[in-house]
């Protein structure tokens, strides 16, 4: 199923492109994909020294997002998505070069198995990478939201920063929740992806693939 919706996102790419990728087991399918039988693309930008070294590997041109304008298309996965296609991302800890990479491109197709839907946001655990020196007061400042914040353990993010998972949130209003969490001092990013949701989710299931659009495309 994720590898059905990762060949599936090659059609949103056009020859000769720069393209955003993203980290994980569905966006290594999409590089896999892209490299077998994909558009020719120009280069990509990555998302995480994991991607990277994938795209160098089949012999894609990697290049630094400060020597790229506004890239057209942005290619990842994601741990939850809603109705509205907010999502939870950063089950692989890649989510703050994700959101950067995401923000510098006008499309975001999300590529997704059928498990990943859910009616409200949160049952996976929200990443936060947070500089570690700021790691109690975070912490504190999470319980006071009302979640349950476990740091994840032996992890180091590409950014040289920690990871706190927070378990038991509702996230009824994601916007909110992400720009309020990212008030908090020592919070790099978190996993919500609300104010710069995805625009395409493209869920493979066991009936074939399914195509859901945002109405506005930014
Ligand atoms: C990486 O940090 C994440 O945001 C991934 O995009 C997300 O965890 C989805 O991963 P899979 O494609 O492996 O399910």
């Amino acid at each position: 199923m994720k590898q059905a919706a990762a060949k599936a996102a090659l059609d949103y790419i056009e020859v000769g492109d720069v393209i955003g990728v993203g980290t994980g087991s569905t966006a290594n399918y999409f590089i896999d994909a892209l490299a077998r039988s994909g558009p020719a693309v120009d280069g990509a930008v990555a998302s995480s020294e994991a991607t990277a070294e994938r795209l160098a590997g089949h012999g894609i041109r990697v290049l630094d997002l400060n020597d790229c304008g506004e890239l057209p298309l942005y290619v990842d996965g994601a741990d939850e998505f809603d109705a509205g296609l907010n999502l939870i991302k950063g089950g692989g800890g890649a989510l703050t070069r994700e959101k950067i990479v995401a923000e510098s491109c006008r499309q975001f197709v999300c590529i997704v198995d059928a498990s990943k839907a859910v009616d409200v946001l949160g049952e996976f655990p929200l990443p936060v990478e947070v500089i570690p020196m700021a790691r109690a007061l975070v912490c504190r400042r999470i319980a006071s939201e009302g979640g349950e914040p476990v740091l994840r353990e032996r992890f180091v993010t590409d950014n040289g920063n920690i990871i706190v998972d927070v378990r038991g949130l509702r996230i009824g209003d994601p916007s909110s929740l992400e720009m309020r969490l990212n008030q908090i001092p020592g919070v790099v990013t978190n996993g919500l992806f609300a104010l710069r949701p995805a625009d395409v989710v493209l869920v493979g299931t066991r009936a074939g693939l399914e195509r859901r659009e945002r109405e506005e495309i930014q």
